[in-house]
């Protein structure tokens, strides 16, 4: 398939680029501000001789000037998004109360209207085709989680407009899902994930050891998604939380 990733140069995205790759898929992934990183991928992908082909290009998903430009550069260089996956996000935690403007906008324009001005970049193509294929990676924060109004503002809202896109959009071969990761390891994760949580997730996820997700897991999730297979899943909210559906 032919797909559209954002934030492909690292974590979740990096991992859904190189599965994808793997399976055979072409793919363009937006990277921000890392380069080198994007490179990396790039080259992973080399080494490992992935059937599909692989090409990045830089987008603030804020901007949405620069998504509709992007998506024109990426159906250009594809023929054609017949997927898309909306992966970019971020985090600025702090209480409610303590929260500044610019923390919480920027996390509302990354992970809701980001979503939003790429879903509506691509969309009237998918919809000429007659088939495509939204996956928007949402988080477990949807269901309220102290310390990230914001976060989970934006991502509560992303499930809206899944829901909300599939209604509109279902009738023209177009699905759209979300996926709702739990905890995985990553630079995000690592950079911003207080202690206290770890130890809740270690201590009350009913897997073997409180162990995290496996990046493998949440790829093959979208895979799935994206495959004949899941035509009739239209407009749901897919938890990979290992049973851990409720936050501190
Ligand atoms: P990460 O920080 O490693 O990756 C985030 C990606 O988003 C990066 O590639 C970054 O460059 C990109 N990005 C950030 N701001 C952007 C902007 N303005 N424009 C374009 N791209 C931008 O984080 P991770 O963990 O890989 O997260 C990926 C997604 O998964 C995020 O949406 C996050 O909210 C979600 N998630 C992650 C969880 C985890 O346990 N790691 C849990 C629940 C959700």
């Amino acid at each position: 398939m032919k797909m559209l990733v954002t934030g492909g140069s690292r974590g979740i995205g990096a991992n859904i680029v190189v599965d994808g790759a793997k399976r055979g898929h072409d793919i363009v992934f937006t990277y921000v501000s890392d380069e080198n990183a994007a490179r990396d991928v790039i080259r992973l992908i080399d080494d490992i001789q992935a059937e599909g082909t692989v090409d990045y290009l830089r987008l603030d998903v804020r901007d949405s000037t620069a998504v509709a430009e992007v998506v024109e550069q990426a159906t250009d260089l594809l023929g054609g998004i017949e997927v898309l996956v909306n992966n970019a996000g971020i985090t600025r935690d702090g209480p409610a109360i303590a929260m500044t403007d610019e923390d919480w906008r920027d996390v509302i324009d990354t992970n809701l209207s980001g979503t939003f001005y790429l879903c509506r970049a691509v969309l009237p193509q998918m919809i000429d085709a007659g088939f495509g294929r939204i996956v928007n990676v949402s988080s477990l924060g949807h269901v309220g989680s102290s310390g990230q109004a914001n976060y989970s503002a934006s991502k509560a809202g992303m499930n809206g407009l899944t829901r909300t896109l599939a209604k509109e959009y279902g009738r023209k071969g177009i699905t759209v899902n979300a996926v709702v990761p739990g905890f995985f390891e990553t630079d995000m994760t690592r950079e911003s994930l207080p202690q206290e949580l770890r130890d809740f997730w270690g201590n009350y996820c009913p897997m073997p050891e409180g162990r995290p997700g496996r990046l493998s897991e949440l790829s093959a999730l979208v895979e799935y998604l994206i495959s004949p297979e899941a035509a009739f899943i239209n407009g749901q909210t897919i938890h990979a939380t290992g049973g851990l559906d409720w936050g501190p």
